[in-house]
């Protein structure tokens, strides 16, 4: 007796599964995590998602409440594990796990508790995935980027920091509010180390090519009667506002690592501020990851923009680099 199955479908073609194309793996479902999954699916970047997190029971929840939406998604497989063979295949791999900052903890201790953590993950996503582009977005970004590249044996251009991604875009909305106008139509760049030490490009802001500091030569500065630093202080100042309102900051990073997924899966040769390997570049001589105008494409960092920078610009970039190398020669185990 045929079964319904079988008395509904009749198979034509035939032959092995192929492996997926777009795959994308997220690692760690805590809020960065999930909001980057679900930019990602909403944004249809993938055809197979995987997620590995060692905390068992929220892993399969998470996996199972993605998969409940599976009738409003494109993304036909939502797969998750705590063992890293559940990511095989996969083209990008989004990496949101590590411990934060508890209180009165050095950076220094900070970062080598997370090397202890990315040093049972790394390793596995590579044998899993030996062709991928990995994207670190856990904190403090710019030294675990750096770790991961050690840790992964994978060539620089393939390992991306989000960087000053979301701060730059964060930049660019607090300007493009001020002037009215929509963010993507507002153009700057906040370079260098995420967070507090970040340096905004003022020289070359612009809306339609049109440079603001040639309208206000001082902008930026501390002589501008304007006041436009401000925003950048803003900038600076709103990942801890958020934090204190809602306890994490989780959507706008999300949305920014789907812009990048997107650059990288479609080859699309987008320039983004991302955190990449600067030894040689504006004099820095160590190898230390920050961010700078990178173009993406499925190769990972194609290539990146040489900046016009001032003086103070680039004595603000090597000082960065020089407090990264500062905690990365300290570290353990690399
Ligand atoms: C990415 O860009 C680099 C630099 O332009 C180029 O060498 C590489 O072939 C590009 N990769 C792809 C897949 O197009
Ligand atoms: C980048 O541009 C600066 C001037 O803006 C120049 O001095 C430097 O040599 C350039 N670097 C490369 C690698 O071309």
């Amino acid at each position: 007796m045929a079964s319904v199955m079988q008395k509904l479908i009749t198979p034509l073609a035939s032959g092995p599964t192929e492996p997926p194309r777009n795959k994308v793996t997220i690692v760690g479902v805590g809020q960065v995590g999930m909001a980057c999954a679900v930019s990602i699916l909403l944004r249809e970047l993938a055809d197979e998602l995987a997620l590995v997190d060692v905390v068992e029971d929220r892993l399969k929840g998470e996996m199972l409440d993605l998969q409940h939406g599976s009738l409003f998604l494109k993304t036909p497989k939502i797969v998750a594990d705590k063992d890293y063979s559940v990511t095989a295949n996969s083209r990008i791999v989004v990496v949101t796990a590590g411990v934060r900052q508890q209180e009165g903890e050095s950076r220094l201790n900070l970062v080598q508790r997370n090397v202890n953590i990315f040093k049972h993950i790394i390793p596995q996503i590579v044998k899993y995935s030996p062709d991928c582009t990995l994207i670190v977005v856990s904190n403090p970004v710019d030294v675990l980027t750096y770790v991961t590249w050690k840790l992964s044996g994978l060539p620089k251009h393939r390992v991306i920091g989000s960087g000053t991604n979301l701060d730059s875009a964060r930049f660019r909305y607090i300007m493009a509010e001020k002037l009215g106008i929509h963010s993507s139509s507002f153009n700057g760049y906040i370079l260098g180390e995420h967070g507090d030490s970040s340096v905004p490009v003022w020289s070359g802001a612009n809306v339609a090519g049109v440079s603001l500091q040639k309208l206000n030569p001082d902008i930026g500065t501390d002589k501008d009667s304007e006041n436009w630093k401000e925003a950048h202080k803003m900038v600076v100042d709103s990942a801890y506002e958020v934090i204190k309102l809602k306890g994490y900051t989780n959507w706008a990073i999300g949305l920014s690592v789907a812009d990048l997924t997107e650059t990288l899966v479609k080859n699309l040769n987008r320039v983004h501020p991302v955190s990449t390997m600067v030894k040689g570049m504006y004099g820095i001589g160590e190898e230390v990851y920050l961010s700078l105008p990178c173009v993406l494409n499925s190769s990972g960092v194609g290539s990146v923009i040489n900046m016009t920078l001032n003086d103070e610009e680039i004595a603000q970039l090597k000082k960065s680099a020089d407090t990264l190398w500062g905690i990365q020669k300290d570290l353990k185990d690399l």
